[in-house]
């Protein structure tokens, strides 16, 4: 695979370092490579017909797959002696690499499962089998885990006016293994978070498992090889749980005094697990929780996921999880009963995970001898201590994003977030200390209480992050540009935790369907997030309301059926489509149909919802939407300058969601459906048109209905609404809602608007996401290049301009004149939505663009601006293989490499000048060949799977 890209362009040779390495194989046809199976490297899995993928490497250009051979069986051996005892495909005539289920012999619970696939090419010759996979399956039926659910409540301890923040409880086991072992496993869940350790060792590499669902619907395990653990003798089982989504804090119900603040699903943490163990001569052993297990507090004081740990060593348990430990001092667990309707699954998404350390950048002594520690990167995380002291000294670790321009932690906007760790010393040696169940956004720490200055190695930043796998990359020569991007890569490495979270830091942390749908193309160019999304889409579906709506934020506690964090959060046009617009995007990006037909009649339900609402008028006039709170919803949320109407913006989301829902449809072959939902869509945009536009294209909305309407969210009357904005045109051009007249008049609008806003961007979450996609469909290229690479107020450049490491949710959450005066309650600065911006870098700066679902088919289209970057180069690891695209300007001429995958198509732009002098792979093409190729300053040409470099000359 190297060679192949290497031949391309030296142009790569910073990327390669970067892609995953692929074996090199000496081709004769075409090879599978990376299997998976759904969407996992050898996962464990609970799902009945999983589906496999591969992708596809050759040595040879224009290569297809015409045939595919996949095999499963119960043993390595017996696969490599093709004898596929579970399943043999046979010979299947199709180019599909991906989305394929398996279709064998009924899968039994916790068997493992080897495949192989191979590959038949464009000339029909069978190509070499893969490298054998595998999967595991966990347990398929509930009542197979005959483990208990026990629990230690230490609910009452800890109790004070501000915060209930009580104990951790510790549990453990020891038993004797009475014979040499052959192979251990642990299947593992909690309500609650948990850690678990056999013989002192802790085991797996993940943290704040099981992550959040409704716990009510359902909860899910990890499962653990334990085989190297165990030993033939004395064993020691032991966990800490913690109080987690489960039973801690969850977002902002502090602050707006909700009747309940924490402990939303249940008061008691609760542990269940279950350790299989082979022995050499066949024989198995089962344990699992039940009434033997022994529980106590222990050092872990406090551990709440949002306020922080504090950690006593002096209270320090000793050899606990050791197998020679005194338990007489420790109590017997309750059992506690499960609810027959929970389902136990396997977690489907990539487990959060320590993505990285960073070392502190400087160490400042404040004036009240506190210090304050800049990791020189905002991030989610938390500190590892290594101090030494006295028994009794006490630590204390603060938190903040950014600092105040007098040195100190500025923690305003962590509104009730407590975000404060503390660390008891025991005294003596050196002591190390990581909290493990909490997490804090920051880049600055305060430290206090150590006797002595720190030095760098005392304090460690621990970086945490949903093991999203990367998937792609870009640099431009524009300095500015390029640091943005690392900031919309860590604001998605920040939030992408268990859930798609808004913000890290402040007590919110709630999974946003709004931001989580602006955002979502841009993060699929960073990391792969099918195994992620595929998690998180569970929760939307669980959290969908019972009138059909998506809920604001899931999981969504609820009470009495009502939001239990706030009982007034319910829906909102622009979040709760996410129902829709995040399935599409799975589908789109990895061709995930299963999914789409999962949850199609709950997506079903939701236009439904809709269609009542509008009174069967396919649109939603002002004033639409008056029950929610805030009235209208969140509208185009912290946009600057006029505001536009939420029902407009409902109304387009309206017709927006039916355009893909006729589109995914037809992927799924509900022709019945398709054709009533390219109907619905016509209605809406017809009834759009005729309500809300003008006759010269210019959208309006009838603010005096309104009136001073209180409720409506940042209303001023004296402002109105409106639908003459930048937020309402780039949303119509982009959701393909107008005809092509209107189009036009759409993009001179949106241009108009901006120019007249002194060439500056107005736009609020709902509206930055389509906005330079929507300048660049309509001509206005340079424009959009104009407001990515502007450091001026409001733009991407002035957060990067006044040093941002990540990106902000306000455009200005800080300025150098005023500070953070804007809304200290509500300003984060590691707020991935305005990142949106990402999915036009990729698609409209680099230029790649999928055509056809998973990247089967794509445009290679890059847009060059007139000044400021001159060169681009990135990679894109799609489902269906490696995509590479760099270009470079160089005084007249363009050169531009792609790399196209193995069974893709590709379809290159080539911009050129007056006289089209075009060298593809070094040779100049001929006339004939650039026939009918030509198009206004751009050359067209289709090309099969390889390693392409063009050069033009562009004047
Ligand atoms: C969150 C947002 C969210 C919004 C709803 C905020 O507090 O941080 O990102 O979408 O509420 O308006």
């Amino acid at each position: 695979m190297r060679d192949i890209i290497c031949s391309a362009s030296n142009l790569f040779a910073f990327f390669l370092l970067l892609i995953p390495t692929l074996k090199v194989y000496a081709l004769s046809g075409i090879q599978p490579v990376n299997l998976r199976s759904e969407y996992k490297v050898n996962p464990v899995i609970d799902i009945k017909n999983p589906r496999l993928s591969w992708e596809l490497i050759s040595d040879q250009n224009n290569e297809v797959q015409t045939s595919y051979q996949i095999m499963v069986a119960s043993s390595v051996k017996l696969l490599e002696q093709n004898k596929p005892d579970i399943w043999n495909s046979g010979k299947v005539n199709s180019n599909s690499t991906n989305q394929i289920a398996y279709k064998g012999k009924d899968l039994i619970s916790t068997e493992v499962y080897y495949w192989k696939v191979r590959s038949w090419n464009k000339s029909k010759n069978e190509g070499k089998w893969s490298d054998i996979s595998r999967w595991e399956m966990g347990l398929l039926d509930k009542k197979e885990w005959k483990a208990s659910w026990i629990g230690y409540n230490l609910d009452s301890l800890n109790k004070n006016t501000s915060y209930h923040l009580p104990p951790a409880p510790y549990f453990r086991k020891a038993k004797d293994l009475k014979k040499p072992i052959k192979s251990g496993r642990l299947y593992i869940t909690s309500l609650g978070l948990h850690e678990f350790y056999i013989n002192g060792k802790r085991i797996g590499k993940d943290y704040f498992v099981p992550g959040w669902t409704d716990y009510n619907k359902r909860v899910y395990y990890q499962v653990y090889d334990i085989t190297s653990n165990l030993t033939h003798g004395k064993n020691a089982f032991g966990a800490i749980l913690s109080y987690g989504w489960y039973s801690g804090y969850l977002g902002y119900a502090l602050l707006v005094k909700s009747p309940q603040v924490r402990a939303f699903y249940g008061d008691t943490p609760l542990l269940k697990a279950r350790l299989v163990i082979e022995y050499q001569d066949g024989e198995k052993e089962v344990i699992v929780t039940d009434n033997t297990w022994r529980a106590n507090d222990g050092p872990l004081r406090e551990s709440d996921i949002l306020n922080g740990e504090t950690y006593n060593a002096g209270m320090d348990l000793g050899d606990w999880n050791m197998p020679q430990y005194d338990v007489q001092r420790w109590k017997t667990v309750k059992i506690y009963p499960d609810k027959e309707e929970r389902m136990l699954q396997v977690y489907p998404g990539n487990p959060v995970r320590i993505y990285t350390e960073l070392k502190p950048k400087s160490i400042t002594e404040r004036p009240d001898g506190k210090y304050i520690v800049d990791f020189g990167q905002n991030f989610s995380g938390v500190v590892r201590l290594k101090v030494k002291g006295k028994a009794g000294d006490s630590i204390t670790l603060r938190y903040g994003e950014m600092l105040h321009p007098d040195g100190r932690l500025m923690t305003e906007n962590l509104r009730k977030a407590r975000a404060t760790d503390r660390y008891i010393l025991k005294g003596g040696a050196e002591e190390t200390w990581m909290p493990t169940f909490t997490y804090h956004g920051f880049q600055y720490a305060e430290i206090s209480g150590l006797k002595y200055a720190p030095h760098k190695e005392v304090l460690t930043g621990i970086v945490f992050s949903s093991a999203t796998p990367e998937a792609g990359k870009l640099e431009t020569d524009n300095k500015m540009v390029n640091r943005l991007y690392e900031n919309i890569v860590w604001t998605q490495r920040s939030n992408y935790f268990d859930i798609p979270t808004d913000c890290p830091q402040r007590d919110e942390r709630l999974a946003w369907t709004g931001d989580a749908h602006v955002y979502m193309k841009s993060a699929i160019y960073n990391t792969d997030i099918a195994a992620f999304f595929t998690k998180w889409l569970e929760d939307v579906n669980d959290s969908q309301l019972a009138n059909g709506a998506y809920s604001i934020y899931a999981p969504m506690p609820m009470k009495d059926g009502k939001a239990a964090i706030r009982a007034s959060d319910s829906y909102s046009a622009g979040w709760m489509e996410a129902g829709i617009i995040c399935t599409y995007e799975l589908y789109h990006a990895y061709g995930d149909i299963h999914t789409v037909k999962k949850y199609w009649n709950n997506m079903k339900k939701f236009i439904h919802f809709l269609a009542q609402k509008s009174r069967g008028n396919f649109l939603f006039k002002e004033r639409s939407f008056e029950e929610t709170t805030p009235k209208g919803g969140f509208g185009d949320w912290l946009s600057i300058g006029n505001k536009t109407s939420p029902d407009l913006l409902a109304t387009m989301y309206y017709g927006y969601c039916a355009n893909l829902m006729a589109e995914m449809a037809k992927a799924v072959e509900e022709k019945e459906d398709q054709a009533y939902y390219e109907e619905k869509s016509k209605k809406i945009k017809k009834a759009f048109s005729d309500y809300y536009m003008d006759e010269t294209g210019r959208l309006k909305v009838n603010s005096s209905i309104y009136g001073d309407v209180k409720g409506y969210i940042e209303y001023r009357p004296e402002k109105g609404f409106h639908g003459h904005t930048q937020t309402a045109y780039a949303n119509a051009i982009y959701m393909n809602l107008l005809t092509p007249l209107q189009k036009e008049a759409a993009g001179k609008n949106l241009k108009d608007l901006i120019n007249e806003n002194s060439g500056k961007l107005a736009t609020g979450f709902l509206g930055v996401k389509p906005l330079l996609p929507a300048l660049s469909v309509t001509g206005s290229t340079d424009l959009a290049y104009k407001l990515l690479m502007s450091e001026e107020y409001p733009s991407w450049g002035f957060e990067v301009a006044n040093g941002a490491t990540t990106i902000w949710e306000r455009w200005n959450s800080y300025t150098k004149e005023k500070g953070f005066e804007n809304n200290a309650g509500m300003n984060s600065f590691n707020h991935y939505s305005f990142g949106s911006v990402n999915e036009w870098m990729f698609e409209n700066m680099v230029g790649i663009k999928s055509t056809k679902p998973g990247f089967r088919e794509f445009v290679v289209k890059p847009e060059i601006p007139t000044n400021g970057i001159n060169s681009v180069k990135a990679f894109y690891q799609s489902i269906n293989g490696l995509i590479h695209c760099s270009w470079k300007k160089d005084g007249d001429l363009f050169i531009l490499s792609v790399n196209v995958p193995v069974n893709t198509k590709a379809k290159v732009y080539v911009p050129v000048g007056t006289e089209p002098n075009i060298l593809m792979n070094k040779r100049l093409l001929s006339e004939k060949e650039l026939k009918n190729k030509l198009e206004k300053n751009v050359f067209v040409v289709e090309v099969g799977s390889g390693s392409y470099t063009f050069s033009s000359k562009i004047k």
